[in-house]
């Protein structure tokens, strides 16, 4: 039985606007233990609606306050639901970190204002629930100058770390980001460009399906060389770091000015897609400074095994594995980031990481919303 307000609960809605992941942990003593896990669909509607919202333009004020309250609801459908097949009652939950779906995320040098935007009302996540929520998780580390993003390097530092090697954590999710931790226990990292959202809108818009089960599709058709190097000509891939993106800057109308004049069959668009998602990553391995020793993937990207196996010949001999290998499951990481990063926010400890983000300083981030 588990104490009293141990329990932490972490709340992933990401880019892919796949599922909200709920996984429930402990974390003592440095090891985190993985309770439980629920997976809550999306219903097609709110789907569509999220991604509308994620288009700048097409600015509906009264669709992001309807959208912000069902959201908020469907998140606390998923931690009610992961309670009660867990049996874990509201009082054993220390909190839950939500970190809510982004509509928007316009980082420090992308546009003339920077701001970040996750909705979900965390009100109603706490009183559906009983428990503690802490929510908005970015933007006080926008506040302070940096990109309020990527989040996830601190909690990977702290679990995955190793004195004897230097490891990437590489999260393929709808965006790709690394942390590099070096075996000296410098701790950096960044977005490096797409992960599965432009395969996923690809796929949907020729097959039906939401995403390339195994990258079976796009493993049928061909690269095509001309596309590649148009892709590869993205502005954001040429940034320096700190860095962050998201769907203002890789989308499917990007994609199709691409094509414009390009006579491709839709196989041969995914096969160049994956190419793209595959050596947008390793390039960014590669060019790192430290030479690297193994490289753990998390993220959906793990289960597309025509992407792994590009990304493995795109790095040649640094092997390429799972997370699962260091004893997380890498369908969870994420979500239970965030569940650590609300850990901290509880301690008043800091959960940025300011030579990752670019933030003027190292600060405990979210907000507290109680029941
Ligand atoms: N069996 C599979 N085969 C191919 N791709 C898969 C498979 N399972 C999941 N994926 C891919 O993973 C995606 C979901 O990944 P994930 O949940 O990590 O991304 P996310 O929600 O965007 O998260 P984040 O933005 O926080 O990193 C799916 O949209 C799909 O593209
Ligand atoms: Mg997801």
């Amino acid at each position: 039985m588990i104490s009293a307000a141990e329990i932490y609960i972490g709340l992933m809605s990401g880019t892919s606007v796949d599922s909200i992941d709920a996984a429930a942990m402990t974390f003592n003593d440095g090891q985190l233990q993985l309770i439980g896990t629920y997976s809550q669909p999306i219903p097609a509607i709110l789907k569509r609606n999220i991604i509308d919202l994620c288009q700048p333009g097409r600015d509906n004020v009264q669709l992001y306050c309807q959208t912000d309250s069902q959201l908020g609801e469907l998140f606390a459908t998923a931690v009610v639901a992961l309670m009660s097949a867990e049996s874990i009652a509201p009082d054993q939950v220390a909190a839950i970190g939500s970190h809510g779906q982004t509509i928007r995320h316009a980082p420090p040098g992308a546009s003339a204002i920077a701001f970040t935007q996750q909705i979900g009302d965390a009100n109603i996540i706490a009183a559906r629930t009983g428990c503690k929520v802490v929510a908005d998780f970015r933007r006080k580390d926008m506040a302070l100058g940096g990109h309020g993003a990527p989040l996830v390097p601190a909690f990977h530092q702290t679990l995955f770390s190793d004195p004897m090697k230097s490891r990437v954590i590489a999260n393929i999710g709808g965006i790709s980001n690394i942390t590099v931790l070096a075996n000296n226990g410098h701790c950096y990292g960044f977005d490096t460009g797409p992960g599965n959202l432009l395969l996923d809108a690809w796929c949907n818009k020729h097959t039906g399906c939401s995403f390339d089960d195994k990258g079976i599709w796009g493993a049928s058709g061909q690269s095509d060389d001309k596309l590649l190097s148009r892709l590869k000509f993205h502005p954001f891939l040429a940034l320096s770091a700190p860095k962050s993106t998201g769907r203002e800057a890789f989308n499917l109308s990007w994609l199709e000015q691409q094509l414009t004049d390009l006579d491709l069959i839709a196989e041969d668009v995914q096969a160049t897609l994956m190419n793209f998602t595959a050596q947008t990553l390793a390039e960014a391995i590669r060019a790192l400074k430290e030479p690297i020793d193994e490289i753990y993937i998390c993220g959906g990207g793990v289960f597309n095994e025509a992407l792994m196996t590009q990304l493995q010949s795109n790095l040649g001999a640094i092997p390429v594995q799972s997370t699962q290998q260091l004893g997380l499951d890498p369908a969870w990481v994420e979500a239970c980031a965030f569940a650590w990063l609300a850990r901290q926010r509880l301690h008043g400890l800091p959960g940025n990481l300011p030579r990752v983000t670019g933030a003027s300083r190292e600060t405990s981030l979210g907000a507290v919303y109680l029941p």
